[in-house]
């Protein structure tokens, strides 16, 4: 047996998706040419309210491409202090877009409105003005934690103020959409850029989309294409996306069931489980490394997520027995 609870991009595409992807029609995207991905923006930009989008193979380039569009090389952007755009993209903004990101340390990865606006630089001979605020929707380093919408709205109006842009990185807004019930058009109406990610909570094998203003999708081909982005018959995978659009995210709510299960099991076996708001458990250990390799030794794989922090994460292939199995494996290993 083995339950893997390190990420829910570990899933594998189900017999149903499979078929949708074998039923593809497709064509060369480089040229324009792919109904299936045009059919694959198309809603995904209709299910937010935008008006434009742009289908890509990862969330590091859906999130770099959309903010590439909102700050320009030289210009800075507001974050949070453990954004995924900051942990876990390679300094990629740094890197190819020489972008600056102004940063604070926040309790679970959310800005406050008070955040944002004391973090805004007005632009003066000795300060670089501020362009951007990017906001993570839920939060992976903070636990899957979900922005309110008043909270969201407040943010949107410091930005408004200010006249600056907001990006969401939305790689799991279907989670926050599940656990809150908010449209997803209301987090689109607040945004203007977001990436939304189809090979997470999803499940599908790859994929995520860029939302964009109509004037900003040709630079946007342009980026996606310099970064080796292009990509020909890729219809293939945004009908395994079309296809979790219409059968996955509801079920995204037993994610949570079994999310909140692990948590409760692990508390009651004495493990220092956060309580989750989403998909994913954050439990403060030790020895991060060492229970993850223990864990590992008895088919529970886990991932070390900081020297004491261990994070699981549920998605489509794992049940609510699976978890219950990772948990007492866990407790005992612990
Ligand atoms: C919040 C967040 N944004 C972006 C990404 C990047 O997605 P990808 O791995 O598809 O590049 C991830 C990946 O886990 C993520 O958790």
């Amino acid at each position: 047996m083995t339950v893997d609870l390190r990420s829910d991009t570990v899933t594998k595409p189900t017999p149903a998706m499979r078929a949708a992807i074998l039923e593809a029609e497709v064509g060369d995207d480089v040229y324009g040419e792919d109904p299936t991905v045009a059919a694959l923006e198309a809603k995904v930009a209709d299910l937010f309210g935008f008006e434009a989008a742009l289908f890509v193979p990862t969330g590091v380039m859906a999130n770099h491409i959309a903010l590439r569009m909102l700050v320009r090389p030289g210009g800075e952007l507001i974050a949070d202090a453990d954004a995924h755009i900051l942990a876990h993209e390679d300094a990629g903004l740094a890197w190819h877009g020489g972008i600056q990101v102004r940063t604070t340390l926040t309790p679970n990865g959310l800005l406050s409105p008070g955040d944002v606006s004391r973090l805004i630089h007005p632009h003066h001979p000795h300060t670089l003005g501020t362009t951007a605020v990017e906001l993570e929707n839920t939060h992976n380093r903070g636990g899957g934690s979900v922005y309110a919408l008043e909270h969201l709205k407040a943010i949107r109006e410091v930005a408004d103020a200010a006249g600056i842009a907001v990006h969401v990185d939305g790689a799991r807004i279907w989670n926050a959409h599940v656990a809150t019930g908010t449209p997803l058009r209301e987090y689109g109406a607040l945004a203007d850029t977001m990436s939304v990610c189809l090979s997470k909570g999803l499940g599908a094998p790859v994929g995520s989309v860029a939302l964009l203003k109509p004037q900003q999708r040709a630079e946007a081909v342009l980026m996606r294409h310099r970064l080796g982005g292009g990509w020909r018959q890729a219809g293939i995978l945004a009908a395994a996306g079309i296809y979790a659009l219409d059968h996955h995210v509801a079920r995204i709510a037993e994610d949570h069931a079994n999310a909140r299960l692990l948590a409760a099991q692990l508390r009651g076996a004495g493990l220092g489980a956060r309580t989750p708001e989403t998909n994913i458990v954050l439990v403060d250990v030790e020895d991060a490394p060492a229970l993850a390799a223990r864990a590992a030794e008895h088919g529970v794989r886990v991932s070390a997520f900081g020297p004491r922090l261990v994070r699981l994460v549920t998605h489509l292939d794992v049940t609510e027995k699976d978890c219950l199995s990772a948990a007492e494996i866990l407790a005992r290993v612990a």
